[in-house]
C-alpha cells in the first residue's frame, strides 16, 4: 500500500465548533432554562459550523426542521465546498444537566464520510453496550448481564466484582439494574449523558469504566460510535421503539428491529472525526470556566483513522471575542 500524504483532520477544526457552543451555553448553566442553552449552544455551533470547509448535511440533529430552528435533519452546513460529509450534532448532551447545574454535559459534534452514518428513523432510543480495546468481542446483546459480565472479566484479567458499569438511572433498567447488581459488580448509575459514558467506557488510556450498558438516545448512540470507533473499542446496539405506534413506524419503514447494530453499522467508514468540550465539569472533560478575563475550555479531538486522541485547553480572552465576533459569548 502506498503512504498517503498527510490529510485534513476535520477534528481539529471542529474544535472551534464544539468550544464556541459550549461557552455560549455555559452562561446557561444552573439557571434551570433547558432550551435557552440548548438554543445558545445551537446558535454558536451553526455559525462556527458555516467556516468549516466542507459540503456537510445534518444527519443526527436536533429533530425535524418544523421544530427545530437550525442543525435541523437534512440541513446543510459548511461552507458547501470541500469533502461532502454526514454530521452529527448534539449542542448539549445532557440540557437538563446544564439546566441543574450538574456535572457532565458537553457540546458534541462528529463526522464522517457521505451517507455513512445511521439514520435512526423514527426510533428515539436503542439499547446499547460499549467497551474498549480489552474487551472487543466479548459482549453480546443476546446474552445474559452475567454472560456478558464473565466474558469480560475474562479478556480483562479482572473479577467481575471489581468490573465498574455506568448505566442511566432509569424505570426501563430495574430488571437490569438488579442483574448487575446480582453480579457482584460496580454499578454507576447516571441521571443523563450516555455519550461521555460510552466514550469513557471505550477509552482504555482512562480506564474509570469497563461498561456502558442500557437504553438511550438513538443520536447519542451514533455520535458515541463515531468516538468508540476513534478509539478501538467495541459498541453494540439494537432499536428499542417506546410503544407499538413506534414499533410499526419502524417496521413500516424496513427496519429489523432485532438486528444487533455493529459499530460499522453505525458509522460505516473508517474514517470519522469527533470533537466534544465539556460545559459543566464532568469526570470525562473539565467544564467551561468563566472569569473576569475569559473562559478555559477542554476540549477532546479525536479521529478513527489515526486514531489519534488530543485533549485540547484553550484560553479565550472574551471581552477580545466580543469586539468583532457574532456569537455572544
Ligand atoms: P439530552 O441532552 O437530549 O436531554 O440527552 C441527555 C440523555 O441523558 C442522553 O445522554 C441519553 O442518551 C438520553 O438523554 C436518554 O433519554 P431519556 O432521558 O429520555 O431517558
Amino acid at each position: 500500500m502506498n503512504p498517503e500524504e498527510p490529510d485534513r483532520n476535520l477534528a481539529i477544526e471542529f474544535v472551534r465548533v464544539t468550544e464556541s457552543a459550549a461557552m455560549a451555553a455555559a452562561k446557561w448553566q444552573g439557571r434551570g432554562d433547558k432550551e435557552s442553552g440548548d438554543q445558545a449552544a445551537v446558535d454558536a455551533m451553526r455559525k462556527m459550523l458555516d467556516t468549516v470547509e466542507i459540503d456537510g448535511t445534518v444527519v443526527i440533529g436536533e429533530g425535524e426542521k418544523d421544530e427545530a430552528p437550525m442543525l435541523f435533519n437534512g440541513e446543510h452546513v459548511g461552507t458547501g465546498e470541500g469533502p461532502v460529509v454526514d454530521i452529527a450534532v448534539d449542542p448539549v448532551e445532557g440540557t437538563r444537566l446544564l439546566a441543574e447545574g450538574r456535572s457532565g454535559s458537553l457540546a458534541v459534534i462528529a463526522g464522517a464520510p457521505d451517507a455513512t452514518m445511521f439514520n435512526p428513523g423514527p426510533c428515539v432510543y436503542m439499547e446499547k453496550m460499549v467497551v474498549g480495546p480489552e474487551a472487543v468481542g466479548s459482549i453480546d446483546l443476546d446474552r445474559s448481564i452475567e454472560d456478558n459480565l464473565t466474558a469480560i472479566a475474562a479478556v480483562t484479567g479482572r473479577p467481575v466484582g471489581e468490573l465498574t458499569v455506568v448505566m442511566l438511572d432509569r424505570d426501563r433498567h430495574e430488571d437490569a439494574k438488579r442483574q448487575f447488581r446480582d453480579a457482584g459488580c460496580r454499578l454507576q448509575l447516571i441521571t443523563d449523558g450516555d455519550v461521555a459514558a460510552g466514550i469513557l467506557a471505550a477509552w482504555e488510556d482512562r480506564p474509570h469504566v469497563d461498561l456502558l450498558y442500557g437504553i438511550g438516545g438513538t443520536p447519542e448512540g451514533v455520535v458515541t460510535a463515531c468516538a468508540v470507533k476513534a478509539l478501538g473499542g467495541e459498541m453494540l446496539g439494537r432499536l428499542w421503539p417506546r410503544s407499538d405506534a413506534e414499533r410499526q413506524l419502524a417496521v413500516d419503514a424496513g427496519y429489523d428491529l432485532e438486528q444487533v447494530l455493529t459499530t460499522d453499522d453505525l458509522v460505516a467508514d473508517d474514517d470519522c472525526f469527533i470533537a466534544c468540550t465539556g460545559i459543566t465539569p464532568g469526570q470525562l472533560l473539565d467544564g467551561v470556566t468563566l472569569d473576569a478575563r475569559g473562559a478555559t475550555t477542554e476540549t477532546l479531538v479525536m479521529r478513527s483513522k489515526s486514531g489519534t486522541v488530543r485533549t485540547i485547553r484553550a484560553r479565550h480572552r472574551l471581552e477580545k471575542l466580543r469586539r468583532y465576533a457574532s456569537i455572544e459569548f
